[in-house]
């Protein structure tokens, strides 16, 4: 059924033009076209895009020889694999027992609360990807999360939403080179 429903978000997602060349160079990349490559494969692949688009997929189904059941029964098994474009920021909240005494569900409600998301999902804006982790490796500062490249610990649930404002209202870097050139 997973296998189904990735499958089908991945076909029903608009497709947008892709430069397919860096999927091209790292398929040609490979050593041969084994089976044993596709993880790898579909890390460096999202590595470039942050997802995993449907036009690159075809290229690597026809490669190693596999059929799209089998390439999205791979993909949905693993949670980190993205198969629609993410929000700017992933927000990895963890869900290990630890956490999870300590309010992670609480900040899951938060976030829905705000977002309407789910785990797994993106807000219509295209701001932050809720993700979930089993345990982020520091359990002394429950609850932990990752937003992008930030790791957080001891966030306090009740100031979740503050602690997202402050990422919306964060500028990318590329935001900030074209206000300054207006400027
Ligand atoms: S359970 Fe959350 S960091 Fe270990």
């Amino acid at each position: 059924m997973e296998t189904e429903n990735a499958q089908a978000v991945a076909e029903e997602a608009p497709e947008k033009e892709i430069d397919l060349t860096p999927t091209r160079e790292i398929l040609d990349s490979l050593p041969g076209p084994e089976r044993r490559y596709l993880i790898p494969t579909l890390q460096k692949i999202q590595n470039v895009y942050r997802y995993l688009p449907e036009p690159a997929m075809k290229l690597l189904m026809a490669k190693l020889g596999i059929s799209k059941a089998q390439l999205y029964g791979v993909i949905s098994f693993y949670p980190q694999l993205l198969i629609t474009e993410p929000g700017k920021y992933i927000f990895k909240l963890c869900y290990g027992t630890a956490c999870f005494v300590k309010g992670a569900n609480i900040i899951a409600e938060k976030i829905y609360e705000t977002y309407h998301i789910h785990p797994g999902e993106t807000d219509k804006d295209k701001i932050f990807t809720l993700q979930t982790a089993s345990c982020l490796g520091n359990c002394g500062a429950a609850p932990m999360a990752i937003i992008g490249d930030d790791t957080h610990g001891t966030i306090d649930p009740e100031q979740t939403f503050a602690l997202l404002k402050s990422y919306e209202d964060r500028k990318s870097e590329a935001e900030e080179v074209e206000e300054a050139a207006q400027e």
